[in-house]
């Protein structure tokens, strides 16, 4: 029995470790503010971000769809019970043959070329289609989720609009959709702002346009003292914007939008034990039982997550550089981090973890797959562990 009187700890001494813990109340409570704040928008969570099937169900029951981007992704969703009519479908280097899959599922498929849209008119895969657009207006924590601008593979870009009517109209298409997505964890309302306002001017150029789709990249809050991203006040830009837009058009129109992270980041810790301590010339290194096969967003994007010691909260001071177990020397979760210094069998917990945590995890030197657990409101808690290989088609 590992010390700490923190509740995670309770979890952590009857699951062990490494162990995703979930709480359940953080994801009802950020689809709830999503729902308020953007009234009429139908929400398509980006299961990318944790594609946990139970996590799923949790948000299905918040009356949010889904936004997938493979087969196995959307044949998880399905399994979990979204409705088709719920489900969008988005992906980039798609062979002609998933894109005819992704089509018969009957979910809302945005184009993300005009090879794809090609394929679509010439496989006769529905009369409307939807546009993946790159409007050159990107942004994100790290250049590796910035997907709008003259970088990102994404989208079509407004040079080829022209090109992409020529093809729908030479395969009697009707374009019904058009989506943008600029990029991921977005702290800025004045960005978000400017993009969802230059898509609604290029919705302007489509006659036939029933459906915008704004994409995801709503942030959250990672490192001490950073502000959240003032959800209301996007919120009520769109409002405004929505409206203006519908009288401008003389008709309605749908509005989607797909965040991942704002519904599950702040959800997730990612608990793991201190095994080993080393010093150097340089570092302290803290030694953990986990390591970027389970938590990449350090080693892949520099990405700074909170973490806290469980089991000692007093003692000595120091600066640690917490390193994981694979063979890696980018292996590690802080670097020089201010902290009590920990001992061998504290149990840290790594927060904000919740989003694109596991759904990153690999077998990476063999190692398993961390297990997962949901804490429901009431404290019950749920082994919620999960397979993803007996989706990935
Ligand atoms: N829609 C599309 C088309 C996307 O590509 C993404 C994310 C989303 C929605 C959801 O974005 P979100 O709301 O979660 O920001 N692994 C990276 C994040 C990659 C995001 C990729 N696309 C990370 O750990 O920061």
């Amino acid at each position: 029995m590992k010390k700490g009187t923190d509740p995670l700890m309770r979890v952590a001494n009857t699951y062990g470790t490494p162990l995703y813990v979930y709480e359940q109340s953080v994801i009802e409570e950020q689809c709830q503010k999503l729902l308020k704040h953007f009234p009429g928008v139908a929400f398509h969570y980006a299961m990318k971000a944790n594609s946990n099937p139970e996590i799923l169900k949790v948000i299905r029951k918040q009356g949010i769809g889904v936004e997938a981007v493979s087969l196995g992704e959307l044949s998880l969703a399905r399994s979990v019970g979204f409705k088709k009519k719920d489900t969008s479908f988005t992906c980039a280097s798609l062979t002609e043959k998933e894109l005819c899959e992704a089509a018969s599922t009957g979910a809302r498929v945005h184009l993300d070329s005009l090879t794809q849209l090609e394929a679509w008119g010439r496989n006769g895969l529905g009369r409307e289609v939807s546009l993946r657009l790159n409007q050159g207006i990107g942004a994100g924590h790290h250049a590796h989720v910035i997907t709008g601008g003259p970088h990102s593979k994404f989208g079509i870009t407004l040079k080829d609009i022209p090109e992409a009517k020529r093809i729908a109209k030479k395969h009697n298409l009707i374009v019904t959709g058009i989506q943008q997505h600029i990029g991921s964890n977005v702290l800025s309302v004045d960005i978000f702002v400017k993009a969802m306002r230059t898509l609604l001017k290029t919705a302007e150029t489509f006659p036939e346009l029933t459906h915008v789709d704004f994409g995801g990249g709503l942030g959250v809050p990672y490192t001490p003292g950073e502000k959240p991203l003032a959800l209301q006040r996007v919120g009520k830009e769109f409002v405004g914007m929505a409206k203006a837009f519908k009288k401008k058009l003389g008709r309605g129109v749908s509005f989607a939008m797909e965040p991942g992270r704002f519904v599950v980041a702040e959800s997730g810790s990612l608990l793991v034990s201190v095994v080993d301590l080393k010093e150097t010339s340089a570092h302290l290194f803290v030694g953990v039982n986990s390591g970027f096969n389970q938590l990449i967003r350090h080693a892949m994007y520099g990405s700074y997550h909170p973490i806290e010691n469980l089991s000692r909260t007093q003692g000595p001071k120091t600066v640690a550089t917490i390193a994981g177990n694979v063979c890696e020397s980018g292996d590690l979760f802080a670097v020089d981090r201010g902290m009590v210094r920990p001992e061998v069998e504290d149990v840290l917990a790594i927060r904000n973890a919740g989003a694109y945590g596991f759904s990153m995890a690999s077998n990476f030197n063999m190692h398993a797959l961390p297990q997962e657990v949901l804490v429901s409101s009431t404290g019950r808690v749920k082994d919620i562990s999960f397979s993803p290989s007996s989706y990935a088609l």
